[in-house]
């Protein structure tokens, strides 16, 4: 079985990125060690990140039709915006858990609203790197797969 991590944007350098927010460890690094880890669940963990609203809404259709069981998705700055990725995840029939690194309710006012939230199976914010794993875990023990 597979889950996939989506990145929306700006999240491609995390590690040098405002680490005072998003911390200083690479997300390809810890990503390589999760998959590894899941790999030994029989877990395939596959990982795709773009900046471009619609490459994400595209891609959230093409796990639902490379039958991908699961999706972490942290969709960066379009998580406060974008209807159109919330259409997107009501309209796959996929488990999705919504994270960010920060804590975006002790961050901008406007950060405090998520798009998302209310059509995702739930939201982990603001334990780094962690709050993956920990989406991780939820998506394997809790829906079963
Ligand atoms: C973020 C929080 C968003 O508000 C911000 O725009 C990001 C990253 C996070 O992971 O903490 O790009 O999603």
């Amino acid at each position: 079985m597979r889950i996939e991590i989506i990145n929306g944007p700006n999240l491609a350098n995390v590690g040098k990125r405002e680490p005072e927010w998003y911390g200083d460890e690479s997300f390809d690094a810890f990503f390589s060690e999760e998959q590894a880890l899941l790999h030994k669940k029989n877990v395939e963990l596959t990982y795709f990140q773009s900046h471009c609203e619609g490459e994400i809404i595209s891609r959230i259709y093409q796990c639902q039709d490379e039958n991908v069981k699961a999706l972490v998705l942290n969709a960066g700055a379009y998580t406060h915006t974008s209807i159109a990725i919330r259409d997107a995840i009501k309209n796959v029939n996929l488990p999705v858990v919504e994270v960010h690194l920060s804590n975006i309710y002790a961050r901008e006012e406007f950060r405090h609203k998520s798009m998302l939230a209310g059509v995702c199976l739930g939201t982990i914010t603001g334990f780094g790197l962690l709050s993956y794993r920990l989406a991780l875990e939820v998506l394997i023990k809790k829906v079963g797969i």
